[in-house]
């Protein structure tokens, strides 16, 4: 099959789920011999990795495949696939709408991609494979990685949601939430410390209700597992439900040292009545407890947030209660989207629907607010210290950036002999709209290169 070595190219759409989708089915492939090309003009398989989260990343995936129609028609040979959620979403109608198209890998699929692309080149068989499965085993990295990102990697601890918000595609895409055995993830986290990995990111839509479909180990007990990792500095996690986040939880956050003081916690919007439309399972007033909570034991700690503009029936007072709750809340960021219908979902034929200019002006002014809040964490910053991992060095500069606890991102001055995965003290000099400029007071931990480890350094810039 593989006379001389083929290239993949994959493109990928969406949220931290779907990158590390991407990263597992990058491991596939190279295990199979295929290297890496940076374009898709340059590749023998391409992939694209879609979301459907909202219209307009679908509409992105849209125009994706109608470029990868005149690259097919260059080179007959090109394997071309389509995964992620719009594969799953779509199923065999993309086959039938895309005869450039070979194959349709849905969101439990990814292990079936060997399988797949052997079947394009040696059959030249086009085929979908979109079943939701039981078996969680594939949500694990199924090879080592090649130094992607030598000191951070994600680790998916559980896939699928089954709280189905009236406005979101992703139970019907990613199946029922179906957690991952605590043993399994720990063994994979101990794995990448081994290889030179400080901070992971645990993955999951619903990370809060991890383990209840099990019945053994809770969230809060699998973070109060990972934190006696060996060489593990950080643990971040996303995304949080506010309904299943408990004291338990925060209980767990506030003692365990390697736990970021950092909580993405969505609350969607101000308006009770459209909380229940929505079908979030809280109020405004036992949202505003947990914050409460949250912050009452983790000082300092940064809460982040998605909402949702436009709603199906949403008044103007239901939109002014999101801005009195972003003002009473104060998130040191948020991701604001206009509400936009999605197939399967119920809100889709809820009566209502909230003109597009209407929305947008929604938008702005939630921008707006939010940006000034952020502004002035930032400026509140100066002066102050934070720790920060670096995690690169910026192109045509001698800046090194990295995060900090908070998850806030901060531009350094790098001095030699700074490392990739260096744990740092750092002084917050500037406090700039989307990160900190900050200059180092004091190098907690250099790494040791070990022979055979991932971890770069300087003379290879991210
Ligand atoms: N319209 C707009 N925003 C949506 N989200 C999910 N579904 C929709 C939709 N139909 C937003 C929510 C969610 C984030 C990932 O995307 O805010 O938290
Ligand atoms: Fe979508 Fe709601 Fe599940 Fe989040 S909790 S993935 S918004 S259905």
């Amino acid at each position: 099959m593989h006379t001389q070595t083929k290239a993949y190219y994959i493109e990928t759409y969406g949220c931290q789920m779907n990158e590390h989708d991407s990263e597992k089915m990058a491991a596939i492939l190279e295990s199979m011999g295929l290297v890496e090309t940076s374009t898709a003009e340059t590749a023998d398989v391409v992939i694209i990795n879609t979301c459907s989260i909202r219209e307009k990343a679908e509409h992105k995936v849209y125009s994706a495949l109608g470029s990868l129609r005149a690259l097919k028609a260059k080179n007959p040979g090109l394997v071309t696939v389509v995964a992620g959620c719009v594969a799953q979403q779509e199923k065999d109608r993309l086959l039938r709408r895309a005869d450039h198209l070979d194959a349709v890998v849905g969101t439990h699929g990814i292990g079936e991609l060997r399988d797949i692309l052997e079947r394009a080149w040696e059959k030249r068989d086009r085929c979908a494979r979109t079943e939701f499965s039981r078996d969680v085993s594939s949500l694990h990295m199924p090879a080592p990685r090649r130094g992607r990102s030598p000191m951070n990697s994600y680790v998916t601890i559980m896939q699928g949601c089954s709280n189905f918000c009236t406005y979101c595609v992703v139970p019907y895409t990613r199946g029922p939430e179906q957690s991952r055995p605590a043993g399994e993830i720990v063994a994979e986290v101990q794995d990448l410390a081994r290889q030179g990995v400080r901070e992971v990111t645990l993955l999951g839509q619903n990370v809060n209700a991890y383990g209840k479909d099990r019945g053994d180990v809770s969230f809060a007990e699998l973070l109060r597992l990972l934190d006696l990792v060996e060489g593990l500095k950080r643990i971040r996690f996303t995304t949080s439900h506010p309904k299943d986040l408990d004291a338990a939880l925060v209980q767990a956050m506030a003692e365990l040292g390697s736990v970021c003081e950092h909580i993405h916690l969505p609350l969607q919007s101000g308006s009770d009545k459209v909380l229940h439309a929505m079908h979030r399972g809280y109020t405004r007033a036992e949202y505003l407890e947990k914050i409460a909570m949250l912050r009452e034991n983790i000082p300092g700690i940064a809460i982040t947030a998605d909402m949702i503009v436009g709603f199906p029936g949403e008044t103007e007072e239901d939109f002014s209660l999101t801005l009195s709750a972003l003002a009473e809340i104060r998130y040191d960021q948020i991701f604001s989207f206009k509400y936009s219908a999605r197939p399967s979902t119920a809100a889709r034929l809820f009566g209502d629907q909230i003109p597009e200019a209407v929305k947008a002006a929604r938008l702005a002014e939630v921008h707006a607010l939010q940006e000034s809040i952020t502004d002035q964490y930032h400026k509140a910053a100066e002066g102050t210290a934070a720790e920060v991992l670096i995690e690169g060095f910026r192109e045509r500069s001698s800046q090194a950036f990295g995060r900090t606890r908070q998850n806030k991102i901060v531009n350094i001055e790098a001095p030699d002999g700074l490392n990739v995965g260096d744990l740092v003290t750092v002084r917050i000099e500037q406090g700039l709209k989307h990160s900190l400029r900050g200059k180092i007071s004091f190098v907690v931990t250099v790494h040791r290169e070990e022979e055979g480890s991932p971890q770069r350094r300087r003379e290879h810039r991210e």
